[in-house]
């Protein structure tokens, strides 16, 4: 199981939202050198290009994906690609293609190439019907009813499948929906949660999608960060769970949101329009129980509602005051 050292990451999905700030934060960590950006089609930003290696390859097409793993002498791939819930449920195909395919292609490369680790992330999005939706537990019913849902419990077989028949060390955690102030998220049905903070800075005022007493689980990056890497170098041997670790941190409703952001902006409206995303977000958990992640790899949040709202509208004040909200 664990080889040796990390020391070449491919990232891929970079060019995302958790991508691109994960793969800074793994090049300060392990040396830009070490730390190979990949995306598929969307332009990386200068600071992701000009921070290290950067190479353009589909998680879908396997060929490629092994050229740029020999090339760089990659011993593990953190995989980030994927088709998120809104969009997978306009395109289930493409959902189930992008996010299960290529995973396969990942965890056959692993076996492959001998590779040290694979880690990719699975989804509150798994559960659905006949699950408690409060402090939803670690062991539960997985009925997901988007096909976004139904690719990352695939995924999550898929990795523990990998560990048991092939002895792959591969990984993956249950993201909540992902909050942060530098690269927007894209198809997602939490993206609502993002949204908010560049509406009430604009324009001071906001329409969401879903209603004011949606409440989901949520994690500010800087978390979601840590909790990759943490989970990265987990010791193998300590984990009873593999590619499904729930991974809790906050939950609150829109209206909750809202309330916090108007401490701040005070003038800060919000309207409700809700439409098919509704239906998704009523389908996940209101908060999850990630007592497995605690245990077995010491899991531990830092932020709140407050502190992350305070740090996103500094972040999103300054880049506005700037002219450069949107980079
Ligand atoms: N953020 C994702 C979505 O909304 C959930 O993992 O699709």
């Amino acid at each position: 199981m664990p080889k040796k050292e990390i020391k070449k990451i491919l990232v891929a999905g970079s060019v995302g939202q958790i991508g691109s700030e994960l793969t800074l934060a793994l090049r300060a960590k392990y040396g830009a050198e070490n730390v190979v950006a990949c995306g598929r089609k969307t332009k990386p930003s200068k600071k992701l290009k000009e921070s290290g290696p950067f190479e353009w390859a589909d998680v879908t097409d396997p060929e490629k994906l092994k050229t740029v793993c020999q090339k760089h002498a990659i011993d593990t791939i953190i995989n980030m690609a994927a088709i998120l819930s809104a969009v997978g449920e306009k395109n289930p195909q493409l959902a189930w293609h992008v996010n299960v395919t290529g995973l396969i292609n990942t965890l056959e490369l692993a076996r492959e190439l001998d590779l040290t680790q694979v880690l990719c992330p699975s989804s509150i999005a798994v559960f659905g019907a006949g699950c408690p939706r409060v402090d939803t537990p670690q062991e539960t019913v997985l009925k997901p009813t988007t096909m976004y849902g139904v690719s990352k419990v695939t995924g999550e077989l898929l990795c523990d499948y990998y560990v048991r028949r092939y002895g792959v060390d591969a990984r993956g955690l249950r993201y909540p929906g992902i909050i942060s102030a530098e690269t927007l998220p894209g198809g997602g049905t939490t993206d609502y949660a993002v949204e908010i903070y560049y509406k009430a800075i604009e324009e001071r005022k906001y329409t969401c999608f879903v209603k004011e007493d949606t409440r989901l689980p949520m994690m500010y990056m800087p978390d979601c960060i840590k909790g990759t890497i943490d989970l990265m170098e987990a010791d193998f041997s300590k984990l009873d769970h593999h590619g499904d670790f729930n991974l809790g941190s906050m939950s609150f409703s829109v209206g909750e949101l809202a309330a916090a952001i108007k401490k701040h902006i005070p003038a800060f409206e919000v309207s409700y329009e809700p439409d098919y995303r509704q239906e998704i977000a009523d389908s996940w958990p209101q908060s999850v129980d990630d007592s497995a992640a605690r245990r077995e790899w010491g899991w531990t949040p830092s932020h709140n509602l407050d502190s992350m709202t305070e740090d996103m509208l500094t972040k999103l004040g300054t880049r506005h005051a700037e002219g450069r909200l949107y980079h």
